[in-house]
């Protein structure tokens, strides 16, 4: 595998696809969930530099805090709440332009002012979500949308 990351300045489209082929490689040839998580975390936010990047994981009834890098995130959050929970009971990625406008949305920071979760999805079943914060209003649309599930899709649950 790869253990440096390569990082461009550009559009967002043009550092997504820079990005994809260097998690390809982080993840080639190992398979442990944990190891792929963090590294697909990091390599994140070291190219974009968002606030908050990481993955909750669906444990019984609820997500658990997993992998991510930034400040400090509430461990726990059950189906349906927030972002995340809703993302995780509707099984489609939800686009947040303003996180105060989202009703039920758990503030883990109040600096964090837009998001974007994206369901894990694997065999019909919701396993992980995804979770990006910014700290600028609006900052995510379908560009990240669509790069964000393809870079989910490559990570072996
Ligand atoms: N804002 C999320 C909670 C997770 S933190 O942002 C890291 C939500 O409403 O689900």
């Amino acid at each position: 595998m790869a253990e440096d990351l390569t990082v461009i300045a550009g559009s967002r489209q043009e550092q997504y696809l820079s990005l994809i082929p260097q998690i390809r490689a982080l993840l080639e040839g190992e398979e442990d969930l944990v190891a792929n998580l963090a590294n697909t975390a990091a390599a994140l936010k070291e190219q974009f530099g968002w606030f908050w990047v990481g993955f909750y994981l669906v444990r019984r009834d609820e997500l658990v805090l997993g992998p991510f890098q930034g400040p400090v995130a509430c461990t726990r959050i059950r189906k349906g709440r927030g972002v995340c929970g809703s993302s995780w009971a509707q099984e489609k990625t939800l686009i947040v332009p303003d996180v105060e406008a989202f009703p039920g949305h758990i503030a883990c920071s109040s600096l964090s002012k837009s998001e974007i979760v994206v369901p894990v999805i694997r065999h019909g079943e919701v396993v992980a979500v995804l979770d990006v914060d910014s700290e600028m209003p609006d900052h995510f649309g379908p560009t990240d949308q669509q790069y964000l599930e393809e870079i989910v899709s490559l990570i072996t649950f």
